[in-house]
C-alpha cells in the first residue's frame, strides 16, 4: 500500500469525539507557548493534598535532573479510588474475566477501594512502609491490580515481575530492587498449561535474596504447595482478617511510585523509576486524549500488568479517569479461536488496545471467527509495542473495527511512562503503519548518527528535546547509567533507541530499534543479556545474538555461538537452554548456529550487521568487508547458515 493512503476519522466517531482538529491545534500551541502554564493546568486533573505551584524544573544537561510538580503532594491510589467514591462508588471499576467463561468478577469502585485497603493493611502489618519495594509476581487476576494500588496507598514502590521470567531473572531483579516482600500465586493458568509461579519464586529465592522477608501466596488454582516456615504466608486469610480502612500516605510528587525492569543495549535489565505526580498526570492525560475516554466506556488493554502498558493503561490511566477496565486472564485462542471476540461481546468492550504480535497471529489463525461476531460495541482500536505493518493495520481496521473505528497506533516506551506519539482519534487522520504525530507538549527531534538535527522530511534517530511529566526519573541505583544510556548520544536530547522517518506531513514512521535491543512479540531483550547468559556455559568461547524479522513475533532471536569443542554433541540445545534458564522461555532463540568464529573488526568489535544479513539469507550487498580482521570468515558463516536451512 502506498503510504499516501489516508484514513479519515469515521464521521460518526468524529461527530462525538471530545477533541477535534481545532482543539488539538490549540492545545499543541498552548503547550509550546507556555508549557509551565499548560502542565499546571493539566495537573488539575488530579486530586492533590497540596496543589503544585511549579510544573517543570527539568534539565537534560550535565547530571540530568527530571522533576515535575515538585512541591505537589498526593497519593496515586486516592486518585484512582477514593476520589471517585462519592460520584461513582457503585460504578464498575474493574471487570475480571477469567479463562473460563463462567469466571467473572465485577468490582465497583467501592469494592476495589475496600480490597486495596485490605491488601495495604496486610503489607503494613508486615512492616512495609514508605520507600520499601514490594515485588508483585501474579497472573492476570484482580489481586494484581489490587496489590499495585495497595503499594501506592502506603508509599511503597511496586516492582511487577513477569510470570515468564526464569528463577535467575527473578533473583536478579529482586536483588537489584531490594524487595522486602513478594506477592505471588500458586500457579498461573495459561490455556491448558499451568505456570508454577510459587515454585519458580522459591527457586529464585534459593539463589540468595537476603532482602526478602516474606512471600505472600495467593491461591489461584488451589494447588497444595510447601510453605517455608516464617517466610511464606497464605494471602487469602490475611486479606479476610485485615481492616477495610487504610489511610493513604501523603506523597511528594517526586516520590517514586514504582520501578519496572526493562532491557537495554548493555548489561543487566535496569529498574526504570517513575515518580508519582508526573506519571499520574501523564497516565490520565494520555488515556483521556488518545482513547477519547468518556463515561460508559469499557476499556480493554490486553497487556500483562507486568509491562508498562499494563501499568499505565490497565491500572493508572483508566482508573484515574474513573473508567471501567477489563482484565482478561486468558489467551486469544483458548479454548478455541475467537475467544477474544467473545470477551468483547460479553462485556461490551468499547475500546480495545492490543499489540501487533497479537494482531498478526489473529490475522493468520483466527479462522474467520471474527466475522461471526458482531463486535458492535467497539468504537476505538489501539496498537502498541512494535511497528505495525500497513496490512496488519488495515486488517485490524476492517475485520475487527468494520471500518467504523479509528486505529490509534501509539508509540511509547517503559521510560516514557505513557504514549508520546499517536493520532488523537477525532483530530488526526491516520496512515496505516504510522504512529502519526506527537501529543501536545512532546517535542520530537530526528538526529543523524552524528547528532545533527534533521529538519523536514528525513530519517534518523528518534530523540526528544524537552522533558514531559511522564518521563522516567532515573534508573534504580544507577543515575549515571541513566545519563549514559539516554542522554550521552547527543547532549540535550533524550535518545529513545528507535529509528524513525518523518514524511511530508510531519508524520512519524517508527522503523524499529537501532540499538542492540530486540523486540520479540513486544518483549524487549538486549543482545548483551543473551550473550552474557550463553557465556555462563563454559563450553562456549563467545557468541553473538541478533534479531531477524519474524512473521508473528515481529523479531526472532538468532544466536551465533563459537564452541570450545565443536565436535561435542548437543551444543545448540545447550545454548538455547542457557537462554531460557537465564532469561525466560519468551527469549528462546529461533536458531542457534555453531560457527567457527565471529566476524570482527580489527579492533575486535563483533560486526552484528553482517551476522544479521547472513541470518536473513540476504547475501547481496554484504557491504564493505575490508574492515574485517579476517574476511574469509564470511564464507564459512554463509556455509553454516546455508547448510542448516
Ligand atoms: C517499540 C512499550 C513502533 C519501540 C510501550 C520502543 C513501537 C519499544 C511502538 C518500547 C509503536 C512501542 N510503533 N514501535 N507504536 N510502541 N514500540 O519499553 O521500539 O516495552 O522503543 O514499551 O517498543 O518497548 P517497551
Amino acid at each position: 500500500m502506498s503510504e499516501k493512503e489516508i484514513f479519515q476519522t469515521p464521521p460518526l466517531f468524529a461527530a462525538q469525539a471530545a477533541v477535534d482538529g481545532d482543539r488539538l491545534r490549540q492545545m499543541t500551541e498552548e503547550a509550546a507557548r507556555d508549557p509551565e502554564r499548560f502542565w499546571l493546568g493539566q495537573a488539575g486533573r488530579l486530586d492533590w493534598t497540596w496543589r503544585p505551584t511549579v510544573a517543570s524544573g527539568s534539565s537534560f544537561a550535565d547530571d540530568v535532573s527530571i522533576r515535575w510538580f515538585a512541591d505537589g503532594r498526593l497519593n496515586a491510589s486516592v486518585n484512582c479510588l477514593d476520589r471517585h467514591l462519592a460520584e461513582r462508588g457503585e460504578q464498575i471499576a474493574l471487570i475480571w474475566q477469567g479463562q473460563e467463561a463462567a469466571q467473572v468478577e465485577r468490582l465497583t469502585y467501592r469494592a476495589l477501594h475496600e480490597r486495596v485497603c485490605r491488601m495495604a493493611n496486610v503489607l503494613r502489618g508486615l512492616g512495609v512502609g514508605r520507600g520499601d519495594r514490594v515485588a508483585i509476581h501474579l497472573p492476570m487476576v484482580a489481586e494484581g491490580v489490587v496489590a499495585m494500588l495497595a503499594c501506592a496507598r502506603i508509599g511503597a514502590l511496586h516492582v511487577v515481575l513477569f510470570g515468564g521470567f526464569s528463577a535467575e531473572g527473578l533473583a536478579d531483579r529482586l536483588n537489584d530492587s531490594g524487595a522486602v516482600v513478594v506477592i505471588t500465586a500458586d500457579e498461573a493458568r495459561r490455556g491448558a498449561k499451568r505456570i508454577p509461579l510459587k515454585s519458580v519464586m522459591d527457586e529464585a529465592l534459593a539463589r540468595g535474596v537476603p532482602s526478602v522477608r516474606h512471600v505472600l501466596v495467593l491461591a489461584v488454582t488451589g494447588l497444595d504447595l510447601p510453605m517455608h516456615d516464617g517466610r511464606d504466608l497464605a494471602l487469602g486469610p490475611l486479606l479476610a482478617e485485615a481492616s477495610p480502612d487504610c489511610p493513604a500516605a501523603e506523597m511528594a510528587a517526586e516520590d517514586p511510585l514504582f520501578l519496572l525492569y526493562t532491557s537495554g543495549s548493555t548489561g543487566k535489565p535496569k529498574g526504570v523509576v517513575h515518580a508519582t505526580g508526573g506519571y499520574m498526570v501523564w497516565a490520565s492525560f494520555t488515556h483521556e486524549l488518545v482513547f477519547d475516554h468518556r463515561a460508559g466506556d469499557v476499556f480493554w488493554c490486553t497487556a500483562d500488568i507486568s509491562w508498562i502498558t499494563g501499568h499505565t493503561y490497565v491500572v493508572y490511566g483508566p482508573l484515574a479517569n474513573g473508567g471501567t477496565v477489563l482484565l482478561f486472564e486468558g489467551l486469544p485462542s483458548y479454548p478455541a479461536p475467537g475467544r477474544w471476540w467473545e470477551v468483547i461481546e460479553t462485556h461490551k468492550v468499547t475500546t480495545f488496545y492490543t499489540a501487533p504480535t497479537a494482531i498478526r497471529s489473529l490475522m493468520r489463525d483466527d479462522g474467520g471467527t471474527v466475522e461471526r461476531h458482531a463486535l458492535d460495541s467497539l468504537r476505538l482500536l489501539g496498537s502498541v509495542g512494535e511497528p505495525i505493518s500497513p496490512d496488519a493495520w488495515v486488517w485490524f481496521h476492517e475485520a475487527v473495527g468494520r471500518g467504523r473505528c479509528p486505529v490509534v497506533d501509539t508509540w511509547w516506551q517503559t521510560e516514557t511512562g505513557g504514549i508520546l506519539i499517536a493520532p488523537v482519534p477525532g483530530a488526526v487522520p491516520q496512515k496505516p503503519g504510522s504512529a502519526t504525530l506527537p501529543l501536545p507538549g512532546v517535542e520530537l527531534a530526528l538526529l543523524t548518527d552524528k547528532g545533527a538535527v534533521i529538519e523536514g522530511v528525513g530519517e534518523g534517530c528518534l530523540c526528544i528535546a524537552r522533558s514531559w511529566p511522564g518521563q522516567a526519573r532515573t534508573i534504580w541505583g544507577g543515575h549515571d547509567r541513566f545519563r549514559q544510556t539516554y542522554f550521552s548520544f547527543c547532549p540535550g536530547y533524550y535518545f529513545s533507541g528507535d529509528g524513525a522517518r518523518r514524511d511530508e506531513d510531519g508524520y512519524y514512521w517508527i522503523t524499529g530499534r537501532i540499538d542492540d535491543v530486540i523486540n520479540v512479540s513486544g518483549h524487549r531483550i538486549g543482545t548483551a543479556e543473551v550473550e552474557d547468559v550463553v557465556a555462563t556455559d563454559h563450553r562456549f568461547v563467545e557468541c553473538a545474538a541478533v534479531g531477524i524479522p519474524h512473521d508473528i513475533k515481529g523479531q526472532g532471536l538468532v544466536v551465533f555461538a563459537v564452541a570450545r569443542d565443536a565436535a561435542e554433541p548437543g551444543l545448540a540445545d545447550a545454548a538455547s537452554l542457557a537462554v531460557t534458564r537465564g532469561i525466560g522461555r519468551y527469549a528462546v532463540p529461533e536458531r542457534v548456529y555453531l560457527v567457527p568464529d565471529l566476524p570482527k573488526t580489527r579492533s575486535g568489535k563483533i560486526v552484528r550487521r553482517l551476522l544479521r544479513k547472513i541470518a536473513c539469507h540476504e547475501l547481496d550487498g554484504l557491504g564493505d568487508l575490508s574492515t574485517l580482521a579476517d574476511a574469509t570468515i564470511v564464507g564459512r558463516l554463509i556455509a553454516v547458515v546455508g547448510s542448516a536451512k
